[in-house]
């Protein structure tokens, strides 16, 4: 992809030379199953068991806390649909109107099974408030699940302090971490998390792999039956190769941390302050507290899916937010829900900057991107 610029790390993040590498035996000659007893099976063991070391380490949890599966939809598919973690006094989840739909599509079919649910509203920013969810949260509340940074928009949530007002309801607190993971420090036990989903392919590791942190004690329940993988509570044959290479990348992200969050920042803002300058455009998202990489704009009078299409045509990749649904542009959920109209909102575009960006990447994008606004306009007759 290198005659391409590749801005939209939040879709996916391309593999790191480090995963790969992790990964390249268990691709090919240390093909062993890691229940297997005999020497084989006994190499691939130790590399699951060194990747679920490192992966704890990264988030301060133990390593028993770390359970494999296949990515971060299955993750919060897990908490959302574990009946363990309710009660027939207790059984209402409290989530937000910001989530991604791995949370919201399960959150509306849980529904219709008489569970109780309820979303909370965002603010402009995209924050969810503190004492918004206070007022919500009861004697009833089984979970609270608020992510720690949203996909769109890259708005970064006060999870700690979410945490905390759950548990003095008596509630969990889950929080997925698919965009936090890899980019921006998590501590489990400073955040007072008790389940936290993360996958791999949002910071440099392979796709198809994922994992749900779950806090001793916490009872999530046994979410795949089969056999007695992640000690018994999500059956299915490990993915070594995968796990091997998210543990890498994710080891590497953690290295890389502080120095990649300045430079991909520096970027960010660079691209941020020239974008708007186009008239019309505004910054979507918390201008303070937000992902390292994330620039995400509206503007006034043009369409999102053209700029993706006319980007992609000088070799740009981007994307929008609006999501196709029924052959029609549905402006997207999180945009809305910060009270953007609907009209501005079929103007949204997010450019999500990764480590191997330049400042050339960012010239191109500010030369190409006001004569495709322009242009998108003029096609919407605006
Ligand atoms: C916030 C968030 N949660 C969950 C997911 C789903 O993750 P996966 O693609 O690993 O299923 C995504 C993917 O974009 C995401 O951004």
């Amino acid at each position: 992809m290198s005659d391409f610029v590749y801005a939209d790390h939040a879709a996916t993040a391309p593999l790191s030379k480090a995963a790969l590498k992790a990964m390249m035996p268990f691709l090919t000659e240390e093909y062993g199953n890691a229940s297997s007893a005999y020497a084989a099976g006994r190499r691939a063991r130790r590399a699951v068991d060194r990747a679920r070391e490192k992966i704890a380490d990264a988030f301060g949890a133990h390593p028993d806390e770390i359970y494999f599966t296949s990515c971060g939809t299955e993750s919060d598919n897990w908490v959302m649909r574990s009946p363990e973690l309710c009660s027939e006094k207790k059984k209402k989840i409290i989530s937000s109107s910001v989530e991604h739909h791995a949370i919201l599509n399960t959150l509306e079919a849980r529904k219709h099974t008489g569970l109780p649910s309820e979303l909370l509203k965002a603010d402009s920013n995209c924050r969810i408030n503190v004492s918004r969810l206070k007022e919500a949260l009861g004697s009833s509340t089984a979970l609270v699940s608020i992510m720690a940074a949203n996909n769109e928009v890259g708005t970064v949530m006060p999870i700690a302090e979410l945490a905390e007002a759950s548990h003095k309801a008596g509630a969990l607190f889950h929080t997925d971490a698919v965009q936090a993971a890899g980019h921006i420090p998590i501590d489990v036990e400073k955040g007072r998390v008790d389940l936290m989903s993360f996958s791999a392919h949002k910071f440099g590791g392979p796709k198809g792999i994922g994992g749900l942190y779950i806090c001793r004690g916490v009872p999530a329940g046994r979410w795949l039956y089969g056999g007695g993988q992640e000690r018994g509570l999500r059956g299915g044959t490990e993915n070594t190769a995968g796990i091997v290479g998210m543990a890498a990348a994710l080891e590497e992200s953690c290295e890389n941390m502080e120095k990649d969050t300045h430079r991909i920042s520096v970027l960010r803002d660079e691209l941020i302050s020239g974008v708007q300058k186009i008239p019309g455009a505004h910054l979507t998202g918390d201008p303070e507290n937000r992902l390292p990489g994330n620039a995400s704009f509206v503007f006034e009078g043009a369409e999102g899916e053209a700029l993706v299409l006319l980007l992609d045509q000088a070799g740009i990749c981007v994307s929008a937010g609006s999501a196709c649904s029924a052959g029609a542009l549905e402006p997207s959920h999180v945009l809305l829900a910060m009270g953007i109209p609907p009209e501005l909102a079929r103007g949204s575009l997010r450019i999500t900057l990764g480590a191997e960006n330049t400042e050339d990447d960012i010239r191109k994008i500010l030369e190409v991107l006001p004569d495709a606004v322009a242009r998108s306009r003029e096609a919407a007759g605006k």
